[in-house]
């Protein structure tokens, strides 16, 4: 049984466009080729550090295999290495761990039958956090402090940004070693390494990265509180791949606004449920063999800092410096003022607030394809309606994967609340509603309108479409160089990205086209 739906994007990719198309037979030609050199598990661990899928490896590429032989790991170049002042405060945190409770597993009913010993060796040997206890210095922890513009309290932003979207799809799941971090994913990686040396700080699946919410401020501290959503890879090389996601990671950090000390940090994946991890293993040497999946609970994995950041050096009353690190000075008792927040909200309220902004597509509603018709009738609004590519089990997957997507950003939001009801159907559903007297008509008119892989409509609420869009031909108008975007998107001024003002396009020509139909 297939674990989810990931054949999903890849029928996304494919057709792309026509030299996409090529490029992909053509591989395949090498692939069968690799395939006899290789055998398939050697061409699965190829592929897994192949990430550009060329059939060759650059030196970045081979480095996890170079680092495991040799034993050797060279120092990172990070792109955004904050300058590291011998004189600032660190911090020192701990890792607890619990491990997974294998008797909560589904799969433990049957005591793991069939369950090939190698799936589970990686979860079975991890029993203690990777690094019990690590020093880290304060200004590390700038990556926490909000953007510039975002100093208010109750702001939610990204830290680290989901990537996903409906043309990307989903990641791989034949990795075993995560992307080198870059920028602010520097510090998210070193924390959950603590626990595991695999961390993937961008799930596979959506959702992905990190947001924060600002809980409390005043003049010279902020308390934040963040939310991380990452995944480990417990299994190495030559075992197949096994993936470790934790519902999700959140806790809290209070530190100063200059990021020169830090008073608490606290990390951890919450255990108050009865099931907290979904776990996901490969069968076979290929990203499209079978998947078993399996859900567990953790009872703690959690990351708490020893106490406030203290300085390495310290001027005493007679001017003496007295440096900590030489480990002969007596221990120094330090007195912390106690915070009192100018401005503050619940923790459940900063919650609320990252959820939304890690799931935009709760502020609309995706409506039944018969359901969304009555309410336009009703309100007198269009239909704005999506088909999908009807070749999947799982449908709460598609659903999931169209609602994490273009489709949340803010403009396209708004103006979809404002004009339009939504629904999004499978080509399979409306092809048996032909039998519906009431909705076949609406049915079929969607279906002559529809091309693989998806097609977004705008629908009267009579049924007659007045206006789609191929999800391809979507793509290509948004895959512009960046230059040409530059010209191509000027007049739109404001939008971050061409695929929102495109969509933005899309719709609001949808909008014109309907009036002239009702002006007839
Ligand atoms: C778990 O704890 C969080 C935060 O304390 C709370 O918001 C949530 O409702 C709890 N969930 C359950 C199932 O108890
Ligand atoms: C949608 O519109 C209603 C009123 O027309 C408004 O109250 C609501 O906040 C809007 N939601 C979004 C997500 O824009
Ligand atoms: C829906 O209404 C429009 C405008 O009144 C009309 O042109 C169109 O033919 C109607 N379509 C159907 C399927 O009745």
């Amino acid at each position: 049984r297939m674990a989810h739906c990931p054949r999903f994007d890849a029928a996304l990719k494919i057709p792309q466009a026509c030299k996409m198309t090529i490029k992909v037979m053509f591989m395949s030609l090498q692939q069968e080729d690799s395939v006899r050199t290789l055998g398939a598990e050697g061409l699965f661990l190829f592929s897994s550090l192949d990430t550009d899928h060329d059939l060759y490896l650059s030196p970045e590429e081979f480095k996890p295999i170079a680092e495991k032989l040799t034993g050797i790991t060279p120092p990172v170049d990070f792109e955004e290495e904050v300058i590291h002042d011998p004189n600032g405060e660190t911090l020192t945190l701990e890792a607890k761990m619990q491990p997974l409770l294998l008797e909560s597993m589904t799969k433990s009913k049957d005591g793991f039958l069939g369950v090939s010993h190698s799936s589970l060796s990686g979860l079975r040997m991890w029993k203690n956090p990777a690094v019990p206890s690590s020093s880290f210095s304060a200004s590390q922890f700038r990556v926490f402090l909000p953007p510039k513009n975002k100093g208010e309290v109750g702001n939610t932003w990204w830290v680290i940004p989901s990537e996903l979207n409906i043309f990307t799809g989903y990641l791989p799941n034949n990795r075993y070693h995560p992307p080198t971090p870059k920028g602010k994913e520097v510090l998210i990686h070193s924390l959950l390494s603590m626990f595991h040396p695999r961390p993937f700080i961008k799930s596979r699946f959506a959702p992905q990265g990190t947001v924060a919410c600002i809980r409390a401020s005043n003049d010279f501290y902020y308390d934040i509180t963040f939310r991380i959503h990452a995944e480990f890879q417990l299994n190495d090389v030559p075992d197949f791949p096994f993936w470790f996601t934790p519902g999700q990671f959140t806790g809290n950090i209070i530190l100063s606004k200059d990021a020169s000390h830090v008073r608490h940090f606290h990390l951890h994946v919450p255990s108050n449920r009865s099931l907290n991890v979904d776990m996901e293993w490969l069968y076979g040497a290929s990203e499209s063999s079978n998947m078993e999946v399996d859900i567990g609970y953790l009872p703690q994995l959690e990351l708490q800092a020893t106490g406030p950041s203290t300085p390495s050096i310290i001027v005493d009353e007679k001017g003496n410096i007295i440096d900590r690190r030489d480990g002969n000075s007596e221990p120094i008792q330090f007195v912390f003022e106690e915070i009192h927040w100018a401005s503050e909200i619940s923790q459940q309220e900063a919650a609320q607030r990252m959820e939304v902004t890690l799931y935009p597509f709760k502020k609309v509603s995706y409506l039944p394809f018969s359901e969304a018709f009555e309410r336009a009738e009703a309100e007198k609004k269009l239909v704005h309606s999506i088909l999908l590519w009807g070749a999947l089990d799982d449908q709460s997957c598609s659903g999931r994967t169209l609602r994490e997507t273009v489709l949340e950003s803010s403009p396209v939001l708004a103006l979809l609340n404002q004009s339009f009801v939504s629904s999004w159907s499978l080509v399979k559903e409306l092809e048996n509603m032909q039998q519906n007297p009431v909705l076949s008509e609406k049915a079929r008119l969607h279906l002559e309108k529809y091309s693989f892989p998806v097609e977004m409509m705008v629908a009267l609420p009579n049924g007659t479409i007045v206006h789609h869009i191929n999800a391809n031909f979507f793509l290509d108008q948004t895959s512009m160089k960046p230059e040409e975007e530059e010209g191509t998107f000027s007049f739109s001024g404001g939008f971050e990205d061409p695929s929102t003002s495109t969509y933005i396009s899309f719709l609001k020509e949808g909008l014109k086209k309907a009036k002239e139909y009702l002006a007839e």
